[in-house]
Parts: C-alpha cells; sequence; structure tokens
C-alpha cells in the first residue's frame, strides 16, 4: 500500500497559496514562515521563534495581539449574530453602533458610513459614490481623478489604479483614462534644493495647473493619504494638506482622504485630517486599525452635503446599488466597536503622542550610518531610506536587495520590519512602550552594522 505522505503546514503554504505581492523568484525556494500564535507585541513562528511586531501586522494590530476582551467579545457577537445580510430592509447592532461611533469621532459632518471589508474596497466605493453623486447632481461629465505618484491606496483594480506606485503596476492594467498623478510631497527625492515652503508651493501650483489642464469640470475628486504610507512613510510640507485641500474646494472637487493606515492611533489621533491637518474631507476612508485587524473591516465614510444628494436618487433606478455581502458584518463591526472601546480606555492615543517623539529621536540615531540616507515619518509610522552614497543620495541598485537584507538580519534577532524597496517600515502596534521601542532600535542597529559589512564584503559600498 502506498504510504500517504503527509505535508507540513509550510509545504501545503508553498504548494497551494497565492500570497499578495510575492516574489516568486524567491518563494519557491524558500517559502515563507508560518506565524502559529501572538500576544501583546510578539508573534511566534510554527517553530517557537518569537520575534517583536514592529509593523503591528501590516500596520493594522493597533490594540497589540492575543486581546483576550476583543476575542470575547468577536466570539459573543459570532454565537449571537454571525451574519445576515444589510441590504435594505435589515441591519444589526453593531453595524448601528459603529456608525454612531465614527460619526461621533469623525471631524464636522462626516456622519454617514458605508462598510466593507477593507481599505481598497473602501476606495472603490468612494470613487464610485463619487461618481454617482455628481450624476445625480446632473453633471456627469465630471469623473476624473487626481492621485499623486506614491500614493497608495490598494490592489482592486480600481484601487491600484488610485495608486502611483510604478513598480508595482508592472505587467498590470490599469483602468484607463480615469486617474491621473501628480508628484508626491517626497522632499528628500522631489524637494532638493527647495526651503520646505518654496516646495509646498510648488506642489500646490502643480495641483491646481492639473485641475485647470483638465478642466474643473472634469475633475472629480482628490485623493490622497495624509502621511504617505507604503510609497514611503511620506511626510508632506507643512500646510501641505490644508492647502490641498483647498485647491480643492476652489474647483469643486472633492476631496478623499484615505486615512487608511492614519486614523485609529497611528499618529496619536483618531482621525487625523482635522485633528492634525486643519481639514474635514468631503469622504474619509478607514480600515486596518478600525477593528485592529482581528476581523477585515473598512469604512467610507461622506459628509452630510454628498448624502443628501446620494439618498435622492433622480434617475430610473431609486436605489443606491452598491453593496457587498459582507458590508457591515456583524461580528466585524462588533470588533470595530470594542476595538475603539479598548483603545479609549487604554488612552492609546496619548500612548503614541507621549512616546511617538521618543521613538522619532531614537530612530533619528540611525543616521549615523553611512548607509541610511533619511529617517522620516511621525509618531508610530516611521522609515528608514538606505542609500548608497548619502551626499549624493543614490540608491542602492535593485539586485542588492537591501532592505531585505536589513529585514533578514532584524528576523534572525527577533524582529520584524517591512521592508519595500530601499525602505525599512516601523509601524508597531500602539501599545508599544519604551522598552520595546529601546529593544527594537537595538536590533535593527546590529541588522544595519550586519548588512553594512555585507555590502562591503559584495562590493556594494
Ligand atoms: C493608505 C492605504 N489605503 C488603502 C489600503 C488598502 O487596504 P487593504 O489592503 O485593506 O485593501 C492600504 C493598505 O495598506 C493603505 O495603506
Amino acid at each position: 500500500m502506498a504510504e500517504t505522505v503527509v505535508k507540513s503546514p509550510w509545504e501545503l503554504d508553498r504548494d497551494h497559496v497565492i500570497h499578495p505581492y510575492t516574489n516568486f523568484l524567491h518563494f519557491h525556494k524558500e517559502g515563507t514562515t508560518i506565524f502559529t500564535r501572538a500576544e501583546g507585541h510578539h508573534i511566534e513562528d510554527i517553530d517557537g521563534n518569537r520575534y517583536l511586531d514592529g509593523m503591528a501586522g501590516l500596520w493594522c494590530v493597533n490594540i497589540g495581539h492575543g486581546n483576550r476582551e476583543l476575542a470575547d467579545y468577536i466570539g459573543r457577537q459570532a454565537a449571537e449574530l454571525a451574519y445576515f445580510n444589510t441590504f435594505e430592509n435589515a441591519g444589526s447592532v453593531p453595524a448601528a453602533q459603529l456608525a454612531a461611533k465614527l460619526a461621533e469621532l469623525a471631524p464636522g459632518d462626516l456622519n454617514h458610513t458605508f462598510f466593507g471589508t477593507g481599505g481598497s474596497m473602501a476606495n472603490d466605493t468612494a470613487i464610485k459614490l463619487v461618481h454617482y453623486y455628481f450624476n445625480l447632481l446632473g453633471k456627469p461629465r465630471k469623473k476624473k481623478i487626481i492621485s499623486r505618484e506614491l500614493g497608495y491606496h490598494g490592489s482592486t483594480y480600481l484601487a491600484h489604479t488610485l495608486t502611483g506606485i510604478t513598480w508595482s503596476q508592472i505587467g498590470f492594467d490599469l483602468v484607463p483614462d480615469l486617474v491621473h498623478y501628480v508628484t508626491a510631497p517626497y522632499a528628500y527625492r522631489n524637494g532638493v534644493g527647495m526651503t520646505d515652503s518654496e516646495f509646498c508651493d510648488m506642489l500646490i501650483t502643480e495641483l491646481e495647473q492639473k485641475i485647470l489642464d483638465l478642466d474643473p469640470e472634469h475633475v472629480a475628486c482628490f485623493i490622497a493619504e495624509p502621511i504617505m504610507g507604503a510609497g514611503g512613510v511620506i511626510v508632506p510640507p507643512q500646510g501641505y494638506q490644508r492647502r490641498t485641500w483647498e485647491i480643492c474646494q476652489k474647483y469643486d472637487v472633492l476631496y478623499i482622504s484615505d486615512e487608511v493606515v492614519t486614523a485609529f492611533g497611528r499618529l496619536g489621533h483618531m482621525v487625523t485630517s482635522q485633528d492634525l491637518f486643519g481639514f474635514q474631507p468631503d469622504i474619509l476612508v478607514m480600515a486596518k486599525g478600525i477593528s485592529s485587524g482581528y476581523v477585515p473591516l473598512g469604512a467610507t465614510m461622506v459628509s452630510d452635503r454628498m448624502y443628501e444628494v446620494l439618498k435622492t436618487p433622480k434617475d430610473a433606478n431609486p436605489s443606491l446599488s452598491h453593496g457587498f455581502t459582507y458590508s457591515g458584518h456583524p461580528v466585524a463591526c462588533a470588533a470595530g466597536v470594542k476595538n475603539i472601546d479598548i483603545m479609549e480606555r487604554m488612552d492609546l492615543c496619548g500612548n503614541v503622542r507621549r512616546l511617538g517623539p521618543y521613538f522619532e529621536s531614537q530612530l533619528q540615531t540611525l543616521s549615523a550610518y553611512e548607509i541610511v540616507g533619511d529617517v522620516r515619518g511621525s509618531h508610530y509610522m516611521m522609515c528608514i531610506e538606505l542609500v548608497r552614497d548619502k551626499a549624493g543620495r543614490t540608491p542602492f541598485p535593485e539586485e542588492a536587495d537591501v532592505s531585505k537584507r536589513v529585514y533578514l538580519h532584524c528576523k534572525q534577532r527577533g524582529l520584524m520590519i517591512r521592508p519595500i524597496g530601499s525602505l525599512c517600515v516601523f509601524s508597531p502596534p500602539l501599545t508599544f512602550d519604551k522598552d520595546a521601542i529601546d529593544e527594537t532600535i537595538h536590533i535593527v542597529k546590529q541588522s544595519l552594522e550586519a548588512t553594512i559589512s555585507d555590502l562591503k564584503r559584495e562590493g556594494y559600498v
């Protein structure tokens, strides 16, 4: 009788799972690390190795791992009412509670929420609602979208088109003639030789000119993250967010603030557009930290002004024909309600406001290393950019795989960070305390030293 071969989870994964953003050159050989449990700031793999989670999963496990209170609440909701559809004539207590809580947290008249299962879907919804809104207003030509180079807005067909990261678009098609991109507010690369305010003026002039070139009658919206995340943790120059919003106001261009990463405490505030940057967007997009990643959830919030139009359809179809099976999922919304409650009781925004500047200053000490060209970000949303030559800001060649090297050295020493191109990104759980910050910095220092000696040996520096 033939012996049944039992494959390990590692083999099953390698043979059957298609991972997001996988480099297949490495994957088939190396497979992936299978994680089995997590608690507090730490995650553990199938072989029992423990790592400090410097990425909060993927910018999302804001309250930390293994929170019993949240897990129990989710479990109770699943037992009580796991699911019923929310189409028109049905609703659930958690969705109602969460939408009301979000209206309290969001600035001004952002009082209405459409739920989905993540950031990409929430951005898709935002664009569909913008187009629908202008159709209802009798402005069907107002459809074009302005986004930014290096903006990250997700991975559905539409969200990927909104995304301005060109390397991620290689080989894929984009929705044609819909999205137009302006320069990223990336001072380290795009603002060389300019003061902060000159750079800001340049970006604002460019945005206004782009609207005029496309024709304001054809431009529907501008989409932007207050601080850019996956595109490189890019902090715009002072005043940029408010000034871009003012330009949009001037030309009746709706402003979509993509706070998928920045909302729910990463910068020390539940919502940042108003609190930190002084403007109220027409649409606010949230995901990730809204449920601390315990279950998938995304939210698209619209203002009263937009809602008044959306709720008054004028054409042959009187209903809003947009929705997903899992819109307003009771378990996901319950997770959102309890997660926010826990965040408030633990004063996690306060923790980030208190320790964020310390984290920033500790990371700044890494500038002393010859391959660290820039250290940037804010509070618990930080990155370092690695360069071959500091004075010339020369990047490493792609094949040097430089951030992956730092990542692997960190991993070996028990720390998970996120490598993206020439960047190492840090986005820890908001529960990170001083000891966790110190341990992170200690490991990153050792890892940078190990990386530099590898690179020297191989002639890269
Ligand atoms: C700013 C921003 N928007 C949207 C998304 C997409 O979210 P999701 O991966 O949940 O679809 C992300 C994901 O990283 C993001 O960072």
